[in-house]
């Protein structure tokens, strides 16, 4: 047991004790933050003339060389440190002795850890933005090869009206541009700062707090050292992105399932994405559409965890908020895996255009085009709704569809029918008469798709992407 503390202690921290307050064995992530940090702390102290050249210099050496050493596995991060900033300061001392020392004035390890997380989380949220381009260029380039992949669209999971595969993908590529576009929001909100708050009261020490906030890449330096230790914010709200992330995914793979069972044979997953049974060999399963539907859960759970520790606690650090880490951690892994394995099962899929045709044409997916066509013939709208409900009835008794009925039946229950209806209720019809922007019909779609095609090549990487960061 090693710690950083006990001048004021008469007595050894009871084992059971040292082992539940401990965190390296999770917060060793921040290994590469905590090094960056420190090396950034020290740089500003010298130039404050807190520290002497040759001190910083020592210092700088040291943790460069802690961190090439755990780089290349020569030295390990044991469970024999409370935590990853004791186990840093404590090698370095062991390695340059009194400067290392003095690595820690003016500082807490209450900013210290605030800035690591922040630091981490930061880093990934520019990862996490990255699988999600991926995952919108997928999504545009199979709108742009489907304009004409006609299918049904549902609503109550009922067919309803026919639409395209390029307008069913288009509705997700909306759902994850938002999600991007609040990374983005999230990432500049949180992008301040707290090094420099000490344990939450500032420090006596003439820091420049702006210097390292701009060595490290910050838009500049926290504004309440209280609530710099105190906030975990920025967390809450990169978890309930991520929760969004996974609802949009987890609605996603629901269809994927659905379009993949026997009944419907819409697509065929890869069998690079698929699973088979241990005992029935017909079966090739969705698993990863169904473990990514499953996984959002702990995605949510996570969000809860960090509401609920941060609920009831008085200002400012406590400890309860190292629960942050393993939580947040866990759910950051989940969101990349499963947008990556998405996007490659997306990416490999197969859309089975005959089925999904014939599909939409079954199901009475033309009937608000039949209705339109008798209004505008001059039948006022709700006559024509019962006009073509009473063809529908008919056709279900005849196990037919309203295109498939003569003239002479179709007048039979309205004389308003003409021969031009066939053609007015079509499928491509049907489909094309839908201009509107952000409607299926192909001029509209290809509108939209020249708008995200620029969004992703220039909006995106404008706003977002400059200097690396977003
Ligand atoms: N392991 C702690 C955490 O994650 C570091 C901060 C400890 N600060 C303290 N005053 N005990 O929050």
């Amino acid at each position: 047991m090693a710690q950083l503390w006990g001048g004021r202690f008469t007595k050894e921290t009871d084992k059971l004790v040292f082992d539940f307050n401990a965190s390296v064995s999770f917060d060793q992530k921040l290994f590469e933050q905590d090094i960056e940090g420190s090396i950034a702390h020290v740089v500003m102290l010298e130039k404050q003339g807190i520290l002497t050249c040759g001190e910083k210099d020592a210092i700088v050496r040291g943790l460069t060389q802690i961190r090439q050493d755990v780089a290349q596995g020569h030295l390990l991060i044991t469970d024999e440190y409370e935590d990853i900033h004791s186990f840093v300061e404590a090698e370095l001392i062991t390695r340059i002795g009194d400067a290392g020392k003095k690595m820690h004035t003016g500082r807490s390890r209450n900013d210290q850890v605030a800035l690591d997380m922040k630091l981490y989380v930061r880093k990934e949220t520019i990862q996490i933005a990255d699988c999600l381009y991926e995952l919108l260029e997928t999504l545009l380039t199979i709108m742009e090869d489907n304009l004409h992949t006609y299918m049904p669209g549902f609503t109550h999971l009922q067919k309803a009206q026919p639409t395209t595969l390029a307008h069913h993908m288009g509705a997700y590529f909306e759902m994850f541009k938002r999600d991007i576009l609040r990374l983005g929001d999230l990432y500049h909100r949180m992008n301040y700062c707290p090094l420099g708050s000490g344990a939450f009261a500032g420090t006596t020490y003439p820091l420049d707090r702006a210097y390292t906030a701009s060595l490290m890449g910050f838009e500049g330096p926290t504004l309440n050292s209280m609530d710099s230790v105190g906030d975990r914010d920025y967390v809450i709200e990169l978890l309930s992105s991520l929760s969004t992330i996974m609802m949009h995914l987890s609605r996603f793979s629901e269809e994927i399932i659905i379009w993949n069972s026997n009944e419907y044979r819409f697509i065929d997953i890869d069998d690079g994405f698929s699973t088979g049974s241990s005992i029935m060999p017909q079966k090739k399963n969705p698993d990863i559409a169904e473990l990514v539907r499953g996984k959002t859960g702990r995605v949510y759970g996570a969000l809860m965890s960090i509401l609920t520790t941060m609920k009831g606690l008085p200002l400012a650090y406590n400890k309860d908020m190292q629960e942050d880490k393993e939580v947040t951690f866990d759910a950051i892994e989940t969101v990349k895996n499963c947008l990556v394995l998405f996007r490659g099962m997306l990416a490999t899929m197969k859309f089975h255009h005959k089925t999904m045709e014939e599909s939409a044409m079954k199901g009475f997916t033309n009937a608000t085009d039949a209705a339109d066509y008798l209004v505008n013939k001059g039948v006022p709208f709700r006559d024509a709704h019962g006009i073509i409900g009473r063809l529908v009835l008919y056709c279900l008794e005849k196990d037919s569809s309203i295109d498939a009925l003569s003239l002479e039946e179709l007048q039979a229950v309205s004389p308003v029918f003409e021969g031009d209806v066939y053609d007015a209720i079509s499928l491509k019809t049907c489909v094309e008469k839908r201009l509107t922007i952000g409607a299926p019909g192909t001029e509209a779609m290809q509108e939209v798709i020249r708008m995200n095609r620029d969004f992703l090549t220039h909006v995106w990487n404008r706003e977002h992407k400059t200097n690396e960061t977003m």
